[in-house]
């Protein structure tokens, strides 16, 4: 190319209409200035208006203060603002705009009018065209003011080509009016697109405005978070059963700015660790206050991500107090359209015992489980609200039904007893007494290339969890240890099926560290299994074991241990009750 025609600066429309690329990419951008210039300006309504998807027309018309006559031109010159004086104050911002470049950037690709008044003026109206003023006089209006934006790209086709569909576009749109009402929950918000009324946010808590945007769907399943030090931090976070298999249902909000988070997203991902599956992700609210020197919200040219000066002690206290919220409830997943998830109406503790006493014997008891239920000296932890579940019995050789306060309740056996094991072996290990027991006969296993490899790397994790493995001549070990409560396992095929397990890297656990792979694996191959019989007593002892666990909801997998059927949706169901 020979495009070298020696350097010149741009005539200024050329400049400006570059420039504002950066800042107005889209109808939804435009959306999103507007309506941040609103909340700057105090307004407690907001309505949006569109045509075309914002193609054609976008109105935006708050009660805010309003812009006085006089100044109405200087609103759309570049670095005009009338939130900050010096640079100095970009230390501590607390409105949404401070550059004093959105209104020219949107005025330089379309045809804007702006009418304005404040309190004790009079009404006065602005015209700009791709960048040139074409009108300015007074006018008749309320307090406060309306930007009508027109035209959008009329003179950068490029732009026009670039957007997406009107549905795509109108739904960017959405999503920006949604970001900015839960930063604003005590500001109504309108959105009228082609004449008709599509959404409307009274004035309302931060709560109820987090339900409303996050939808019916996951507003029933969510659980209020809240903490003042050391982050001001509060949000609503969706039970695991409101996990969803986008990102799409997770809005961060620092210091009341809507931001993209990579950070606070995996802090979020690092919470719900084994709550839910792998693949799923959590649906949530988050809103941080943090003081203004701790986040720089210059970063980004439409400012939409900002950056924490202290990165890794905010991922450590956003996923503790996350995961402290979701633990401080019972995560119970609720068939049926309940309102709200969990057994938290029930009262009652886990020193209720079912009263039904022994059942006839089943022919072979499932190994190991009363040995390892009746550990004495297992973990007890800050329980969390567990019901009293009378067993009533055991289904397909699978499930364990009981019933609890009239609910109906089915437990996955294998499920539940891999969540016991799983916490008992991570809360025992590291060397403490009683972790491994002794075998009687020492097992003397010939190793495969595969497992000999692996072996040494392993070691430390597997004394730790209470393996014990000696070498014994070249790809052959003896083992003279066991975890204790696999012991009613057959040792050899144990220890074979966990090095198995984590023979290659590439399984859904491999992000977490070697003990706790080694630790679900044992816990999953010694655990009760479907097809295992269970008698009620071994079942009484599963269930109280389950709820002395930190998460009795979800097996590490992140599939729910449990099933809950309210006893109001039974009567519904048989229409004792409508
Ligand atoms: N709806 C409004 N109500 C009252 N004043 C407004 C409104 N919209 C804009 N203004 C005034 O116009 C000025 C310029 O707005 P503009 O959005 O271009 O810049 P900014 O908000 O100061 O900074 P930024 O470019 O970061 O958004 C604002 O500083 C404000 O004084
Ligand atoms: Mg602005």
């Amino acid at each position: 190319m020979t495009g070298n025609q020696g350097i010149q600066v741009l005539p200024p429309s050329a400049a400006e209409r570059i420039a504002a690329g950066e800042v107005v990419d889209r109808p939804g951008s435009v959306v999103k200035e507007l309506v941040e210039n609103s909340l700057d300006a105090g307004a407690r309504r907001i309505t949006v208006e569109l045509v075309g998807a914002g193609r054609r027309l976008i109105r935006v018309t708050d009660d805010g203060e309003g812009i006085a006559a006089s100044e109405l031109p200087l609103a759309f010159q570049r670095f005009a603002t009338s939130k900050i004086r010096a640079a100095e104050d970009l230390q501590r911002i607390h409105t949404y705009g401070f550059r004093g470049e959105a209104l020219p950037s949107v005025a330089a690709v379309a045809r804007v009018e702006m009418v304005s008044r404040v309190r004790d003026g009079e009404a006065s109206r602005i015209t700009i065209e791709g960048g040139t003023q074409t009108s300015h006089g007074p006018a008749s209006g309320p307090v406060g003011t309306t930007v009508t934006v027109e035209n959008l790209f009329f003179n950068t086709p490029a732009r026009r080509r670039f957007l997406k569909s009107p549905a795509r576009e109108a739904a960017v749109i959405i999503e920006a009016i949604e970001a900015l009402a839960l930063a604003a929950p005590d500001v109504a918000f309108r959105l009228i697109d082609e004449g008709r009324e599509i959404l409307w946010y009274p004035a309302e808590p931060f709560a109820d405005r987090a339900r409303r945007v996050l939808g019916p769907r996951v507003a029933a399943h969510t659980l209020e978070l809240s903490a003042r030090a050391p982050v001001d931090l509060e949000g609503i976070l969706g039970t695991p059963q409101a996990a969803q298999l986008r990102r799409t249902h997770q809005r961060f909000l620092v210091n009341r700015r809507p931001v993209r988070s990579p950070l606070l997203a995996r802090a979020l991902t690092e919470a719900y660790h084994t709550l839910i599956p792998d693949d799923r992700h959590p649906a949530a609210v988050l809103a941080l206050r943090l003081p203004p020197q701790e986040v720089d919200a210059n970063v980004h040219p439409r400012k939409v991500e900002v950056r924490f000066v202290d990165e890794r002690r905010l991922f450590d206290v956003v996923t503790r107090e996350v995961r402290r919220a979701l633990l401080r409830v019972p995560l119970v997943h609720v068939v049926s359209g309940a309102r709200t998830a969990g057994l938290g109406e029930v009262p009652g503790g886990p020193e209720e015992r079912p009263a039904d006493g022994r059942s006839p014997a089943h022919d072979a008891p499932a190994a190991g489980l009363l040995l390892a239920l009746s550990t004495p000296d297992a973990p007890t932890r800050a329980p969390v609200r567990w019901p009293s579940i009378r067993v009533i019995g055991q289904l397909a050789l699978t499930y364990i039904i009981g019933e609890a306060r009239g609910d109906l309740i089915l437990i996955d056996q294998h499920a539940a007893h891999e969540r016991v094991l799983f916490e008992r072996l991570m809360a025992r290990r590291a060397g403490e007494a009683g972790v491994a027991q002794g075998l009687v006969a020492p097992v003397v296993l010939d190793l495969a290339p595969g497992e000999a490899e692996v072996l040494p790397e392993l070691s430390p994790a597997l004394r730790a969890i209470g393996f014990e493995v000696e070498p014994f001549g070249p790809a052959t070990v003896r083992l003279t240890a066991v975890p204790a409560i696999a012991a009613g396992r057959g040792p050899e095929a144990l220890f074979r099926a966990c090095l198995h397990d984590l023979e290659g890297d590439d399984g859904p656990h491999a992000g977490r560290s070697l003990e706790e792979r080694l630790a679900i694996a044992t816990a999953c191959h010694t655990a009760v299994r479907a097809g295992d019989p269970l008698d009620l007593v071994e079942m009484a002892a599963l269930i109280e074991a389950l709820g002395q666990t930190e998460d009795p909801f979800s097996c590490f997998h992140g599939r729910p241990t449990m099933i809950q059927m309210r006893a109001g949706d039974l009567e519904r169901w048989f229409y004792r009750r409508t």
